[in-house]
């Protein structure tokens, strides 16, 4: 298998949960990485730069270059690729909650599917025909293919099925990627992921606004009957994975990434109760009797499960945390970093939480 040898990342969304944890992984002591990376990333609502503020410290100017723009602006963009001379792309950049997408789709479909586009013409440009050497990897999800019934597993040859504004806009941006590759001979790789969990998530998602709630007294809210099951992977073990495609996985090839660790949203809610009031001292029974059935999400997809064995085979990753240990993790950083937790916990996340919840 030969490694690629990356020197200049363009990140785009870099400063979003999945992102910062990518950045903190290659950046790390030790890390065989050893080029630059420049984040681009347009800092919405979801991107917080207090997530990188110790790499911009260590790095900034230096392997860390942060851009604040937005992947739908050609201009930016190109000048990016020119004046870092970028061979690789790790796009994680999008709008990435299902619940937003329901309420607002457009700007779903803008940076979806535009942005992902807008960042294919500039790779196809700038690296032309010679393209030895270069890798545009696309980062989805396992949502583009649907739901599944009590048996069976997403692999990477599943067809896709998307359901919300949210996986149809990644399942947009996924057949362009492969449609570039196709026509243009563009050198691509693309991952499928299913849920992720650890540090830095942003609270509108099931684990950390399950925890600030508990912390702060909420309700805490269950869609339908809670009966619904996700595949729940530890990010850090998603960052590795994403580094192994990068360095080795075959152009023009489809992975998909699991943590082959299933849960009913009901029971993980339960256990996560119990870990908290441990963690905490918070009554139990109280935590509990907080449990709220809400109004179910429109279309809400039953079950994901994902058979990563192809990544497993050819690449040999494996997932390196448990799901006892990386709860145990999440849930001590959230205690720990009360002030990225305030940082975050502006006008717009109360709009969110208000506009999402009360109708439910
Ligand atoms: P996130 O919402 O936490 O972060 C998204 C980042 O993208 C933010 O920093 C935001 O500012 C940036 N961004 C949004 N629009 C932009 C634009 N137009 N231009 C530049 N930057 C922009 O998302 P995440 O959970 O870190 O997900 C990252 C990627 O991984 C997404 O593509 C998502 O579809 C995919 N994914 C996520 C999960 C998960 O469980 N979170 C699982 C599988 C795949
Ligand atoms: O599967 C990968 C996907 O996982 C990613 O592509 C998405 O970007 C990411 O947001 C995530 O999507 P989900 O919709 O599965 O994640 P979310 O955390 O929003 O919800 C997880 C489950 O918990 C889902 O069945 C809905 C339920 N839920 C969620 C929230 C926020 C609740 O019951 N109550 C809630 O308040």
């Amino acid at each position: 298998m030969t490694m690629r040898t990356c020197k200049n990342l363009l990140v785009t969304g870099g400063a979003g949960f999945i992102g910062c944890n990518f950045i903190r992984l290659l950046l790390s002591p030790g890390h065989e990485f050893s080029g630059r990376i420049i984040n681009l990333d347009a800092l919405t609502y979801a991107g917080n730069p207090a997530s990188l503020a110790d790499i911009e410290a260590r790095y900034g100017g230096n392997r860390y270059f942060f851009v604040s723009g937005d992947i739908r602006n050609p201009d930016l963009v190109q000048f990016l690729f020119k004046n870092y001379a970028i061979d690789t792309v790790v796009h994680f950049a999008a709008e990435s909650h299902v619940d937003r997408s329901i309420l607002g789709p457009e700007a779903f479909i803008t940076t979806n599917v535009l942005g992902t586009f807008t960042l294919l013409e500039a790779a196809r440009q700038y690296w032309g025909g010679d393209s030895a050497g270069t890798l545009f990897h696309h980062i989805s999800t396992d949502e583009v293919y649907g739901s599944l019934g009590k048996q069976g597993y997403f692999t990477e040859t599943s067809p896709y099925d998307p359901r919300s504004p949210y996986s149809a806009s990644k399942a947009a941006s996924d057949h362009l990627v492969m449609a570039y590759h196709h026509t243009y001979a563009l050198p691509v790789t693309l991952s499928n992921c299913s849920n992720n969990y650890g540090p830095y998530q942003f609270p509108e998602k099931l684990i950390p606004l399950m925890i600030l709630h508990m912390l702060s007294g909420k309700p805490l809210p269950v869609y339908g009957d809670g009966k619904n099951i996700r595949d729940w992977l530890y990010v850090e073990d998603h960052a590795h994975a994403l580094w192994t495609i990068i360095k080795g996985g075959r152009t023009g090839e489809k992975y998909a990434i699991g943590g082959e660790n299933e849960w009913e949203n009901l029971t993980l809610l339960t256990t996560l109760i119990d870990l908290v009031s441990r963690k905490t001292g918070m009554d139990g029974d109280t935590l509990h009797a907080a449990i709220t059935f809400v109004k179910d999400r429109p279309g809400h997809d039953r079950r994901y499960a994902i058979d990563c064995s192809k990544l497993k085979a050819e690449l040999g990753w494996k997932q390196l945390v448990t799901f006892e240990e990386g709860l145990a993790k999440t849930v001590d950083w959230y205690l720990a970093n009360p002030e990225w937790i305030q940082g975050i916990q502006s006008g717009e996340y109360q709009q969110w939480l208000n506009k999402n919840y009360d109708t439910r």
